[in-house]
């Protein structure tokens, strides 16, 4: 597969499943956890699919508000509100005779949804404030790193959305479970960021590979290839040794949450970046998205050890229940009502 790496099974099988659905017109949902290269298949979906010599247009449904996100896609006219000085094509006309893959769906709001589930069921659409409807004809390929069955569950998704959606789902699977995928990511990385600072020849020590294989890797391939780059950067010789790894990897000092404070916060944050747990820094969203991560880690952990209480671990948190009971819901915890 272009621009792929790795030949485990489960990834033969993504491969295969790709090359499949890519001549299909058909909606293609791709599951899997942040990092896992799922931009990558949607990227590959088009360029093998009969449509690639139409546009590929990503959106992030993630990174903008609801309002935005509806501009977004669908477009406005002039007057349609307070900022809309011109008329505006949305991203739905821009990808017509191609693909947009509309990344992060999970994050559309539920009277989104209902316009996008038109737009899949029909291929039809009204730019915000007006009445005029426009046709497309767009190959959709959505994402989600959340699970949307239990979004559902929750009444957070729209059930008939996600059966529209659900007709091709391809699962990327975690790096851990594929740990043989490593080296070759690795090699591949390194040779790419030798060549991107002007080095040659940069040697992987049997040793980094070592720690490499044993690590878990919760941000998946873009955590690697973080590593390899920054490791290439501060490589003096043409050896990558394990020393130039983050102590973590090494299996020391563990990512740990224990008593915060700033300085503990703001370092955590940098490094959950630099794990790739957040994403590239889009439209100003990566302090929100790092900082909502911290604020997850941190409730489930307190919630953890006061066994599911939201009594208890709010006193603890020091936030009103109220509060906590949101970020609850908002964070699809498990808790105990108390
Ligand atoms: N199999 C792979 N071979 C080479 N590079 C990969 C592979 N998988 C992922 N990558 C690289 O890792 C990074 C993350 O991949 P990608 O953006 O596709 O992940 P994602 O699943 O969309 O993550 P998120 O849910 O955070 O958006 C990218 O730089 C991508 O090029
Ligand atoms: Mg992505």
């Amino acid at each position: 597969m272009t621009g792929m790496i790795g030949d485990s099974p489960p990834m033969r099988e993504v491969y295969r499943l790709t090359r499949k659905v890519a001549s299909s017109q058909a909606t293609v949902l791709l599951l899997g956890e942040t990092g896992t290269g799922k931009e990558l298949v949607a990227k590959a979906i088009h360029d093998l699919s009969p449509r690639r010599t139409g546009p590929f247009i990503r959106v992030n449904c993630g990174a903008l508000s609801e309002s935005l996100l509806e501009s977004e896609l669908f477009g406005h006219v002039k007057g349609a509100f307070t900022s809309a000085h011109e008329n505006r094509t949305g991203r739905f006309e821009a990808a017509h005779g191609g693909t947009i893959f509309l990344d992060e769906i999970n994050s559309t709001s539920y009277t989104l949804q209902v316009k996008l589930l038109r737009v899949l069921q029909e291929h039809e659409f009204e730019r915000v404030g007006d009445t005029r409807t426009i046709s497309v004809d767009v190959r959709i390929v959505a994402a989600t790193n959340r699970d949307l069955i239990e979004m559902v569950e929750r009444g957070k998704f729209r059930e008939d959305l996600f059966y529209r959606l659900n007709v091709l789902p391809i699962y990327l699977p975690p790096l851990r479970e594929r740990i043989d995928d490593v080296p070759p990511l690795a090699e591949f990385f390194a040779k790419k960021y030798a060549e991107e600072n002007g080095r040659q020849n940069m040697v992987l020590d049997a040793e980094t590979l070592t720690y490499l294989k044993r690590y878990s890797w919760p941000g998946n391939v873009r955590e690697l290839q973080n590593y390899i780059e920054r490791s290439i950067v501060l490589a003096a010789a043409d050896r990558l040794t394990a020393d130039l790894l983050p102590p973590h990897v090494r299996g020391e000092a563990p990512l740990r949450l224990g008593r915060l404070n700033r300085t503990d916060l703001e370092s955590m944050c940098s490094e959950l970046v630099s794990m790739g747990l957040a994403a590239a820094p889009e439209e100003g969203a990566a302090y929100n998205k790092v900082m909502g991560l911290v604020e997850k880690e941190l409730i489930q952990q307190v919630l953890r050890v006061c066994q599911g209480t939201q009594t208890k671990t709010a006193s603890r948190l020091g936030i009103n229940r109220n509060t906590l009971h949101k970020k609850i819901e908002e964070y699809s915890l498990e808790s105990d009502a108390r």
